[in-house]
This record gives structure tokens, sequence and C-alpha cells, in this order.
């Protein structure tokens, strides 16, 4: 099944073709979904955007196209309202028909993409031997989601870890290692991140105060990157440690990715020079070989550079990012590559592609884009901190939104005589905690600064997750009181849309793939949020409305079926979004 969306605007574009001929069909936007529900269902102002090019009054253009539409079976006759806008509303029958279509559909109605495009997704990211923090926990949830999103759409997704783990810090902590703990280079486990992010912090103590500490450091970054053995063996240990850590973390998140960190690309950056100098774009200044930039300057007006090597022959984080664009463009054939960091790195990612794509590293079919998110703030508005005033950990942050509902749900499942396992709470704590943290995210505009408060995140009321879950919960709850079986139903049972509420549930149903379609375009999952809070309000409309276990015969049966519709169309929602669901709660 094609989206409602899609269909209206391909039956616009025919009869564009039928009234004026070739030419004026090749705008996607003529066909939104009404503002108001007074304009019907959908709407178009393709006439509007007509009456320069034909001179003719948009009225009577949008009276020619009404003339021509073929849409018979799905809307009743178009009508022209104000200055010339076309507005479609939907026939129940032809919303009953797609309603049934979804009936034993795990997919609802949603087609995967007839030609999947590759898309890598480079998300999380964090750096070893640091701290993994909020922001890559923010980066790694839009992140998964939109992964996700674009699966389901059929895409053909690669979600990558950019992990950052190489540089000369690392000259620093293999000294350091050696120094400190002569025996880890012979035993396993001798430390763990704990260690690792302290460890990091002293070695940084000994190399600042230490000439002989730094002379050595210097040495070993050169030894690692010659292959020495035993510097490859220290840095792989260190990078162990850090590994183990962050896999808790996507453990706890369920989260799926795969680590190509920036050691990968090591072998491509000399390459990377070696062209940027062919196109000409590469230049000296003051030692370092650098790219100047289009429309970056410094205070005086002058041109700012982007170092892709430095005096000592380093290389830069912006020269692997042109390795990687290059490595997934040709070895991955990427054709969408989407980077997903805080807002803090639009410069860094604004002037990479700049470079790529003066080099001609980017041909045309490929599109690379930023996606930006902002800060991840405590109540106070200030960065997130713990009460005394260290950076939060992570995955004491996770585990507390856990512990908090789990300190909710024990007081509500064992209320009466109810009497739920505690494998059934533990189980509820963490689908619901984590799903709070994933939801309060992913709710908000990406690109603004959110404000982190449990209290907020665990609400029961307001677009939450403990909220979207209840609702899910309770509708399926409804419809599994009908005690039909849904799925062993005769084919013909009819749907029946009658009531307003139960066209306004039932069209809001339908419209789950153009929202799909909007999230992978412009990449902001809240649209995917916005719609799911939408559609529960919207079933609550309906069952205010409409009697569903009162209801009597054929009309019964459809009310359960709408419900059940509803209940798969929000467990399909949240699971895009990274968020499993109960059953019970
Ligand atoms: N490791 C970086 C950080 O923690 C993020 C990397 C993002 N991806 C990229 N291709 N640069 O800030």
């Amino acid at each position: 099944m094609q989206s409602i969306l899609f269909q209206l605007q391909n039956a616009v574009a025919d009869a564009l073709v039928k009234a004026f001929g070739e030419g004026h069909q090749n705008t996607e936007a003529f066909v939104n979904q009404a503002s108001n529900p007074k304009f019907g269902d959908y709407q178009s102002n393709v006439a509007l955007s007509l009456t320069k090019i034909l001179k003719k009054n948009p009225r009577e253009i949008a009276q020619t196209i009404i003339d021509n539409l073929d849409l018979d079976e799905m809307c009743e006759t178009p009508a022209i309202a104000g200055p010339g806008f076309i507005n479609f509303t939907l026939k129940p029958s032809y919303l009953e028909a797609l309603i049934k279509e979804l009936q034993n559909d795990d997919r609802l109605g949603i087609e995967p993409v007839d030609a999947p495009q590759k898309v890598v997704v480079d998300f999380s990211s964090p750096n070893i031997a640091k701290e993994m923090h909020v922001g890559h926990l923010r980066s790694t949830i839009i992140g998964d989601s939109i992964a996700r999103v674009l699966e389901f759409r059929g895409q053909n997704v690669l979600r990558l870890n950019h992990v950052g783990d190489w540089g000369t810090q690392f000259g620093m902590l293999i000294t350091y290692l050696k120094e400190a703990y002569p025996e880890a280079l012979t035993k396993a486990d001798a430390l763990d991140i704990g260690d690792l992010v302290a460890f990091y912090k002293k070695a940084k103590i000994r190399f600042d105060e230490d000439e002989e500490f730094k002379e050595s450091s210097r040495n070993q970054v050169v030894a690692l990157q010659s292959g020495d053995v035993e510097s490859l063996q220290a840095w792989q240990l260190i990078c162990d440690q850090s590994r183990r850590e962050f896999q808790k973390i996507y453990d706890t998140l369920n989260i799926e990715i795969t680590e190509r960190g920036e050691s990968f690309y090591n072998p491509y950056l000399a390459d990377v020079i070696n062209d940027l100098n062919e196109t000409g774009l590469l230049e000296k200044d003051a030692g370092a070989q650098c790219v100047f930039l289009e429309g970056f300057k410094n205070k005086d007006g002058d041109r700012l550079p982007l170092i892709v090597q430095k005096t000592d022959g380093g290389f830069n984080y912006a020269t692997t990012d042109l390795a990687a664009i290059r490595y997934r463009i040709k070895e991955d054939e990427a054709q969408r590559i989407i980077y997903i960091t805080d807002s803090g790195q639009a410069g860094h990612f604004a002037q990479v592609f700049q470079v790529a794509e003066r080099a001609g590293f980017i041909p045309e079919t490929v599109e690379v884009v930023h996606v930006p998110f902002g800060l991840v703030q405590g109540e106070d508005g200030k960065k997130l901190k713990t009460r005394s005033g260290e950076t939060i950990k992570l995955k004491s942050l996770l585990d507390e939104a856990m512990v908090r509902s789990k300190a909710d749900l024990e007081a509500r499942l064992t209320e009466g005589d109810r009497q739920e396992s505690s494998e059934f709470i533990n189980h509820a704590a963490q689908v619901v905690g984590i799903g709070a943290v994933k939801y309060a995210d992913l709710s908000q505009n990406r690109t603004s600064n959110y404000i982190f408060s449990f209290d907020k995140m665990l609400a029961l009321q307001g677009n939450t997750a403990p909220y979207m879950l209840y609702a899910y919960v309770r509708v399926q709850g409804i419809s599994r009181q009908g005690e039909i079986d849904l799925a062993t139903l005769p084919t013909d049972t009819p749907i029946l849309l009658t009531e307003a509420a139960e066209l306004t549930l039932a069209k809001h149903i339908l419209q789950l793939s153009e929202v799909l379609v909007a999230v992978e375009k412009e990449l902001m999952p809240n649209r995917l949020c916005e719609y799911l809070y939408d559609l529960s309000r919207k079933f609550n409309q309906f069952y205010e409305a409409c009697p569903i276990l009162k209801a009597e015969g054929d009309r019964r049966i459809s009310r359960l079926i709408l419900a059940d519709t509803t209940a798969r169309t929000l467990k399909l929602g949240l699971s895009l979004l990274g968020i499993e669901t109960l059953d019970r709660m």
C-alpha cells in the first residue's frame, strides 16, 4: 500500500498533465496534510503556484485540475477553498478498506522502498580512555532511532561507531601504563575503566610535569604509528578496557553498532593529503598542510585554514573524517552519510564537507549530512553534574532511571491482591526507566538544549514514555477484553467507520507511513513522538465517544479491530524509537 499522501500527489500530478500538458507536475510538495479539519484531510496549493505560469485565475485552475482528477474511490468531490486551495476529504469506505488491509500485516501497510539506499549512520562515537558522557548518550539514542526508521523503511543501513581510538594522547597513556602498571602488559584485566579515567588524569599530570615523560610519550606515538608490537599491545589493552565499559551501556540501551574507530582510517590518511595536493587545494601555512576554507574567516577577515597535516607530520581529526568520507563512499558504497553529534561540531563538519566537496570526494549522488543536537542540561539549566559537582557517569544515570521507575512500579504492581513477581517488576522497571530516558530525549526537537529531569521523564501524564507505555497497555487490554481472536476472524468481517472520532482515529493510524517518510527526510525523531502522542489522544477521544465492548455485532468487532490496530501502531512506533512495550503494567 502506498501512503495516502503519495497517492494524492500522484493523482494530482496526473491531473496536471491531463489539464496542462507535461512540465508542471515536478514539484513534490503540492499536497499536504490539511492544517485544520475544516479544510478536509489533505490540501493542495498547486493552483496558486501555477497562477503566474498559466496566467489564469487560481480558482479557475483549481477547477480544471479537479475536472481532470480521478479520485472517486478515495475522496469526496474535492472542494475549492479561498483563493484556490483544493481540499480533499477521504471517503469512509476508502478508509474502511485500508484499515481492513492492516489487519494481518505486521508492517501495518507500510511497504519497504523499491530501491534501498545504502546509508551510513555515524553515531555514539565515544572516545577511548575517556568517560562516555551525556552528549554521547544523546547521539546514541538519536542515532539508533534514525537507523531504526531507515531500516524499517527498507534502507540498507550501516551503523558505525567512529570511536576516538587514535591520536597523540595514546603516547602519553602507553608511557604511563608502562610506568605505573608494568604488569598490565603481561596480565589481562588488570584495569577497569573507572580506573582508566583516573588513569588518564594521572597520565596527564605526569605529562605536564615531567619533560622526560613528555619526550617518551612523543616517542611512543611514533612507535605506535610505525607498528611497534609492544606499543600496539598496550594500545589494544587500553582500547579493550574502554570497549567493555561502552558495551555495558549499549547492552543496557539495546543498541546495535559496529565499531570502526579513527585508527581504522590510518592507512588512508596519506592518500587524502596526496589527493588534496593533486587537486591543487593544499597549501602550506606556517609549516602545516592545509586547505583554505571559503566562508570561514578569522576576525581580521582572512580565510581560515583547515589543517590536514601538522608541522610534525601528524594528522588531525578532520583528516580522519576526510578519509572516512572517501572510504564510506568508495568501499561501503554509501549514498547517504549521516553524522550525529552535538551542535558544537557543526563547524567541523561544515569545513570537512566543504573540503571534501571541493576536492571532488563526494559525487553528486551522495548526500552527507550533519545531524546536530543541543546540550543536556541539569534542572538548574547548567551543565549536568552530580550533586557534588562531578560529571555524571552514564552508567549511574541509567541505573538511577531504573531504580526510580522500580520504586514507582513496586508500589503499584503489588497493590491490593495484585502480586507480580520480582522478575516481572525488574523487567518492567528496565523497560520504563530506559524508555523514559530515550523518549525524553527523542520527543524534544533535537536542535534545542534539553533539561534532564527524572521527575519529568518518569511522569505518568504528558508526552512521556510511561504515559505512552500505559496507553499501549490500556488500548491492548481493551481489545483483549473483547475476547475475540482477531487472527482468525473471517476475512469478510467488515470495518465500519461512521462516527467522527472513529474516522479521525482511522485516518491518523493510516498516516504513520507519511510520518516515517518525513522522519527519514528531516531526521527528526520528535515527529514520530508527536505522532504517537496524538495517536493515544485520538484513541482516548474515540474511546469516550464510541462504546467498544458494549457495542453489538459487527460494530463491536470493527471497534475491537480499530483498538487492536491502534495498539499495534503504538508498539511499532515505539519500537522505531528503540522503546520496548509491556503487555501489562
Ligand atoms: N569522538 C567524537 C567525540 O566524542 C565524535 C565523533 C563523531 N563522528 C565523526 N565522524 N567525527 O566528540
